[in-house]
């Protein structure tokens, strides 16, 4: 294994990449570029996405560099949608973009290009662009005390809209969020429609953020929302982790249960309430779950129980205290024992197992880019470093990240920073994979600042359990 050393002086080289991968709006720095390799396409690697930059918005916070940081946070809430429409061609009130692009006309003026989905490879809306930028927002406060900044009029407006956005119900009655497919960091059709994992999880850590930064007092702007109140929130965020927990969590004591389930009850007293049929539980799962290990599966909805692993939804879950600290300690025992298959020689793997075959082919839509083991259908990113690392710090097993970051390290820095590996113990480089990919340098960097001042954890973590409140579903 290299030395530790070795490993400061790469990741010094990525601090380097980094700062050259800036963009810059009316000459102040506004956020990073998703790559500074274009792979030889026009695709929107030259754009700054939301959720690459939060990765990216930490290291820069951990280096006493939170310009940058605010900056960003004012662009993205210049960028939010002000009004409401009726029009079904405008995002909703509140939404965020995916990313956005700066473009300089013939006068030398700069004017900011945003894609809400609306330009984007399959026109996936970005549900995660609000709740990220919340988590980055908390950060942004806790690293520099600037109070003054969230108490402005327009920050605390931002945090009102975005809450009037995703807290009333639609057709559904579940505390979970309903999202189209791709609606996150998996942004591609891979079968993750309904109610995601990594979306609960996201939505949870906002609304846990926006109760510390929101004043509670809904602007002008919003009075048509007179239930919007911090007790609202709180509530939701109780039913929600109760919801999740009762729902979502798979050791081999509920896996028993769900096997043995009876199908089609009718009424409040339903144990099966999704009607899961025992018959869906996948062949891999049964040799795969240990008996002192579990994890909350990928999705749950009517008839419906993906029971893949994804590995961003379940390490925000932990962050956020949506599982309380004995399942946090199982979740991690799960890791460790799976490390081979979740993490092997680029941690970690995006979503175990792939789809193969039929699954391959009805869920992706035969996706050339998404074929088994390779990018989000089974691939490893290495951006997913620093949430392990904070994930591991949250659960008192250093050690695990150490090891973590030094694997990843003996390889990234000569393949020049990869986006993803392919490969069920990713020792490929992804096939269409862009070098100099920005939160693979941010995702070891942050990784790194967390194991230098293992304090910062406090700025993206809550080690509370939220105020749990029993719901009928
Ligand atoms: C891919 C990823 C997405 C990321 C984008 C820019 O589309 O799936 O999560 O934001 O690339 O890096």
């Amino acid at each position: 294994m290299a030395p530790r050393n070795d490993g400061r002086h790469d990741l010094d080289e990525a601090r380097r990449w980094l700062e050259q991968a800036i963009v810059r709006f009316q000459d102040r720095p506004v956020g990073t570029v998703a790559a500074s390799d274009d792979g030889g396409d026009e695709l929107n690697y030259d754009q700054v996405f939301v959720r690459d930059f939060v990765p990216a918005g930490l290291a820069f916070l951990s280096w006493g560099e939170a310009g940058i940081v605010r900056n960003f946070l004012e662009t993205a809430l210049d960028l939010q949608i002000a009004d409401a429409h009726l029009d079904c061609h405008v995002p909703g009130r509140g939404a965020m973009p995916a990313s956005f692009k700066v473009h300089t006309d013939d006068q030398g003026r700069d004017h900011l290009d945003a894609d809400y989905g609306d330009k984007a490879i399959g026109r996936v809306a970005p549900a995660d662009s609000v709740f990220w930028w919340l988590i980055l927002l908390r950060a942004y406060v806790r690293a520099t005390a600037d109070t003054g900044f969230v108490e402005r009029p327009d920050v605390q407006r931002g945090i009102a809209r975005i809450l009037t956005l995703c807290l009333p119900t639609q057709f559904d009655l579940y505390p979970a969020l309903l999202v189209p497919e791709g609606a996150f960091m998996i942004d591609r059709r891979m079968g993750v429609y309904g109610y995601p994992l990594e979306i609960q999880a996201l939505f949870h850590l906002a609304l846990r953020a926006a109760l510390e930064l929101w004043d509670g007092t809904p602007p002008d702007s919003e009075r048509g929302h007179a239930e919007l109140t911090p007790e609202l929130i709180r509530r939701r965020v109780g039913k929600l982790a109760y919801y999740v927990r009762a729902n979502y969590w798979l050791d081999l004591t509920r896996l028993n249960d769900i096997y043995r389930a009876r199908d089609d009850e009718y009424g409040a007293g339903a144990a099966n309430q999704f009607n899961v049929n025992p018959d869906a539980i996948p062949a891999w799962l049964y040799d795969w779950l240990p008996s002192d290990g579990g994890y909350l599966v990928g999705n749950v909805g009517p008839g419906r129980m993906d029971f893949r692993f994804f590995t961003q939804g379940n390490l925000l879950a932990l962050l956020g205290s949506l599982i309380d600290d004995a399942t946090a300690d199982q979740l991690m025992a799960l890791i460790g024992q799976q490390w081979t298959s979740l993490a092997g020689d680029m941690p970690m793997k995006l979503v175990y197992p792939a789809l193969t075959g039929d699954d391959w082919e009805l869920l992706t839509g035969r996706d050339p880019k998404n074929t088994p083991w390779s990018y989000h259908n089974g691939g490893h990113w290495p951006v997913l470093l620093w949430l392990w690392t904070a994930a591991c710090l949250q659960t008192d097993r250093q050690a695990w990240a150490e090891r973590a970051l030094d694997i990843a390290l003996r390889s990234l820095p000569d393949h020049d920073w990869p986006e993803y590996y392919d490969g069920k113990y990713g020792r490929l480089i992804g096939k269409q994979s862009r070098r100099r990919q920005t939160w693979s340098m941010a995702g070891p960097l942050v990784a790194q600042a967390l194991l230098d001042r293992p304090e910062r954890l406090d700025w993206i973590a809550f080690r509370d359990d939220p105020p749990l409140e029993a719901c009928p579903l």
